[in-house]
């Protein structure tokens, strides 16, 4: 076991590492460039330029324009407001919402609250792979339907979802149709996205996942699409949401965004290369492993997920965490509660594999040598830690 060895960072859908560029101009703005937006001087104009060209960047990787883009704390808060938004514009005739069993606990944790406040919530299962049936959820839409909530690509499994053909079900239902909103924080720089295609209303990114600061995400709004704030207060973002603009963060989001539209290209399929490789190292040392999610078709490129059976999840992060290799249970937010992932469950997974689920997440930072130095450091983790059950001995 090596505890001095370089650290191995395999969750970075938990989180990532600002890239450099972003720490040092971040770094800049907090002690220079410091202005409110709103001022009236010379500095304060300063500020709400650095704002319209991180906004024009976070939209052009979007694929979207930029008076489309509202900045927020966060992923979040940008699905907070799409639900809770969407709701309060659309009136009190629309009580239906739609959602997926697998969304990420910032749109469940909503779902649950509407339900008290009187809203019926449908709630649609998906399969073994994590995606959901595009027929069913259309034919849960009714009369009173406000809107339809689907991730992009699942945070623990990394599937992708079918937001084209659900889009396009949702499109054919005229006028009256549901809006359309889309958490697409793990997928978003990762993969591309066409809000036109997919007949998106509203899309959720967040800065932290894709190597910008974190406390900084935004809401595309489709323009024409009514919309109320969540926060109110001094009319920022068009009105739309309010308190001074959060510069450092929305500046450094913004040059996150146009590193990654320098490398998705040519990370994606690095990515996919090094995530073969890592299933396949994982198999070898480890030939019971279950890999939960897709194999490769309907897969994004940075998430894989292995249950070990036999093993609890998080003995295996913390005999991870000794080898200096960084991994989760599940999501980042209930990966501290030892209890079966729900997302493994929903995959029709029975309680053992829930229970001994781990999340390997890369990015365009991850190298080979980190994904064999993880395999290494699994295949002596388990090895120390229960009876050694390779299948070839
Ligand atoms: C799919 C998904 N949606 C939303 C969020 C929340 O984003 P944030 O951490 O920016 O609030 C996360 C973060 O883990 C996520 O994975």
């Amino acid at each position: 076991m090596s505890t001095n060895s370089a650290l191995v960072y395999m969750d970075n859908s938990a989180t990532t590492r600002p890239f450099p560029e972003v720490i040092e101009t971040m770094a800049g703005i907090y002690s220079e460039q410091f202005g409110n937006p709103s001022s009236l001087h010379r500095m304060g104009y300063e500020s709400e330029k650095l704002v319209r060209k991180a906004r024009k960047s976070v939209a052009s990787l979007i694929g979207v324009g930029e008076d489309q883009v509202y900045f927020t704390s966060g992923g979040t808060e940008a699905n907070n407001w799409a639900v809770f938004g969407s709701l309060r514009s659309a009136g009190p005739r629309y009580k239906h919402v739609i959602t997926s069993v697998v969304e990420h606990p910032s749109v469940l944790a909503v779902m649950d609250y509407l339900q008290e406040l009187g809203y019926r919530v449908s709630v649609v299962p998906v399969d073994s792979e994590g995606r959901v049936d595009p027929d069913e959820v259309l034919s849960l839409v009714e009369d009173d339907t406000c809107l339809v909530s689907m991730m992009f690509v699942q945070n623990e499994v990394g599937c992708v979802e079918p937001l084209a053909e659900i889009g396009a079900g949702l499109s054919r239902l005229g006028p009256r149709r549901p809006r359309f909103h889309v958490d697409a924080v793990q997928g978003f720089a990762r993969l591309d996205i066409d809000v036109d295609k997919w007949g998106v209303d509203l899309l959720s990114v967040s800065s932290h996942k894709i190597h910008g600061p974190k406390g900084i995400g935004a809401l595309y709004i489709r323009k024409g699409v009514p919309m109320h704030p969540l926060i109110f207060g001094g009319g920022q973002e068009q009105g739309l949401r309010s308190g001074t603009e959060n510069v450092p963060a929305i500046v450094g989001f913004g040059q996150a965004c146009d590193i990654w539209a320098q490398i998705a290209r040519k990370a994606r399929p690095r990515l996919y290369e090094l995530r073969k490789r890592l299933i396949d190292g994982v198999r070898t040392v480890f030939p019971d492993a279950v890999l939960n999610g897709p194999e490769l078709d309907n897969a994004a490129p940075h998430i894989v997920n292995f249950s070990f059976p036999g093993f609890r999840g998080e003995t295996i992060v913390n005999a991870l965490e000794q080898r200096n290799v960084f991994v989760s249970t599940g999501s980042a937010c209930s990966s501290r509660k030892s209890k079966p992932s729900p997302v493994i469950l929903a995959l029709g997974k029975g309680e053992e594999e829930a229970l001994s689920a781990i999340r390997f997440s890369m990015s365009p930072l991850t190298t080979r040598k980190d994904v064999d130095a993880t395999v290494s450091a699994v295949e002596d983790a388990l090895k120390e830690l229960g009876p050694w059950r390779r299948k070839s001995t």
